[in-house]
């Protein structure tokens, strides 16, 4: 059977091809995140993001395609290459900065609260007692971490924001704290959950970008230029408006 197997080398290609084929840029987005990125019972990606992100590339020039990222793994997914960009409404933070660059901000956000309806919780300070549910690694869970301390084991730390919005209506924690524009999509959309919302001026604004590996210049001035453009000609304003009204 050896000699039989010898015959079986494949044949090295001809040539190469004339003209590569256009790249195609891996979009990681953490998919758990309405209305920013989700599935739909298609299995398809959606979502704000996606819309913005789809749209700047088109403006571009270049092919994106997005693959549904865990969060916890997504920074290190860039930064070894899996993916190109990631869009899951990250907040630019200094400490982010210093591992991959950031585009021009597209999104303002700012922390929110999400409580049952019967707590008497008014203000961020009163959490400080209190199990509070965050996503593990997200900016909600560095001010509850801030707030409870960092060995606080009332800190309950979820792998998606939805599974800590579970545990809020199940009675598991008391709290969320997460994101604005999640919060209050959840809140309107699960009127089974019976939650409220507390709001606090002691969180700082935050500004989402996209995101590339550090150095990866070319890719951000292409981003850029995209998110300009549709800033300019009313496409960003029209995703905004389907999304969160005008
Ligand atoms: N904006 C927050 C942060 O950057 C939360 C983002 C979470 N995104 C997601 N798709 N799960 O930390």
């Amino acid at each position: 059977w050896l000699a039989a197997c010898s015959k079986q080398e494949p044949a090295a290609p001809a040539a190469a091809p004339a003209a590569a084929p256009a790249k195609v840029y891996v979009v990681g987005t953490d998919a758990a995140y309405a209305p920013f990125e989700s599935q739909n019972e298609r299995g398809e990606i959606v979502g704000f993001d996606i819309e913005v992100v789809s749209a700047i590339a088109a403006k571009a020039g270049i092919e994106v395609r997005f693959v549904n990222t865990p969060w916890e793994g997504i920074f290190n997914s860039l930064a070894q290459g899996d993916r190109d960009l990631l869009v899951s409404a990250i907040t630019i933070t200094e400490e982010r900065r210093q591992s991959m660059d950031f585009t021009a901000p597209y999104f303002d956000a700012v922390q929110l609260i999400a409580v049952r309806q019967n707590s008497p919780v008014t203000k961020f300070e009163d959490l400080k007692t209190l199990k509070v549910g965050v996503q593990t690694g997200t900016t909600g869970d560095e001010v509850v971490t801030q707030l409870l301390g960092k060995d606080n084991t009332n800190v309950r730390r979820f792998e998606s924001t939805p599974l800590a919005l579970k545990e809020l209506e199940s009675g598991g924690v008391d709290a969320v704290v997460a994101d604005n524009g999640v919060v209050n999509h959840y809140v309107a959309n699960n009127s089974t959950a019976a939650f409220k919302t507390v709001s606090d001026t002691s969180f700082e604004p935050e500004q989402y970008g996209i995101a590339v590996r550090k150095g990866n210049t070319e890719l951000l001035d292409k981003l850029n230029q995209g998110l300009a453009a549709i800033r300019a000609d009313g496409t960003y304003d029209a995703i905004y408006t389907k999304y969160f009204g005008a």
